[in-house]
């Protein structure tokens, strides 16, 4: 049995490799904590977790190849072979399921050829069945590098794949006006933003129905007293998490996710959450492909 052969980078590109992870290892007070992110880094690199990623990741982290090995074979959005260019996922979880994810994948399996985490020849895609992306509520759903094209069909996402086959850029029905590829979006999950996580809309109609519902009604959260929360259990000892609910110890730990700095709007002022209605319209008028696209604008020239 041959060794397996750790070839490195380049030098030019270890280098920026280099600055890039100085930058993630920065956000936490545990390097180590830093391996997934910088996993996600390599696959921006190499289309997959390469054996030069695996030695880069290793090095920077004082980690042995062996600890990072077992944690890009544990989770499945760690690539171990090139990734197509677009990752087209399709939820096969019960309620997409039995609202047509599976008919939806066995027709895309065909059209391609290929089975689940296989990729086409061109490297344009790679076909996976997906756990539920907490999209119930517009299922069933497809995932295109975790973009959401919601209430799918097996004629509505042959068209996407069609498009992808193409060349075509496509339009995700929520989200940013372009999927990206599979290399961009890792280098957003590594954790630099690509300014679009505030394009288009999050949510619609239904999973905006409970605010609606809310709002209609005037309804409110009550608020909280932080007097009138016992911060001991029934042996009247200390409940730290009663007190951490009152606001009255801090929440989470120096460099935390609970110190996150407010980015959006919305992060201070729920009102700028966009109504439902408004929501509803902008994702049924939204074409999914450039095709799509040139025939909205054909439709409003004429209008
Ligand atoms: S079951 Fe498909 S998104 Fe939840």
């Amino acid at each position: 049995m041959t060794s397996p052969t750790f070839t490195g980078y380049p030098s030019e590109v270890r280098d920026r490799l280099d600055g890039d992870a100085r930058q993630i290892l920065s956000r936490y007070p545990e390097t180590r904590s830093a391996l997934m992110p910088l996993l996600h880094l390599v696959q921006s690199e190499d289309g997959y977790v390469s054996p030069a990623g695996i030695a880069f990741c290793a090095d920077t982290l004082g980690l042995s190849r062996a600890n990072v090995s077992a944690v890009a074979t544990f989770y499945s959005q760690y690539k171990r072979r090139p990734n197509g260019k677009y990752t087209v996922g399709i939820c096969t979880n019960t309620l997409c399921a039995v609202m047509g994810g599976d008919a939806i994948f066995e027709r895309l399996s065909e059209r391609l050829g290929i089975h689940h985490d296989e990729t086409t020849e061109g490297g344009e895609i790679t076909l996976e069945q997906i756990e539920c992306n907490a999209a119930c509520d517009y299922a069933p759903v497809m995932m295109i590098n975790w973009e959401f094209f919601d209430n799918q069909t097996p004629e509505s996402a042959l068209a996407v794949v069609d498009a992808i086959l193409e060349g075509q850029d496509i339009t995700p029905t929520r989200g940013p006006d372009k999927v990206p590829s599979f290399q961009e979006m890792e280098r957003v999950l590594a954790g630099f933003e690509d300014g679009l996580a505030d394009q288009g809309n999050a949510g619609g109609a239904p999973t905006m129905a409970g605010l609606t519902l809310s709002r209609e009604n005037g309804w409110t959260a009550p608020a909280v007293d932080p007097n009138t929360i016992s911060t001991e259990d029934a042996a009247g000892q200390p409940e730290p998490e009663a007190a951490e609910q009152a606001g009255i110890d801090p929440v989470g730990e120096e460099g935390s996710s609970a110190e996150r700095q407010e980015t959006t709007e919305a992060d201070s002022d729920p009102e700028t959450v966009a109504a439902p209605a408004e929501a509803e319209d902008t994702d049924a008028e939204k074409p999914t492909t450039e095709a799509g696209a040139a025939a909205a604008a054909d439709e409003e020239d004429e209008s």
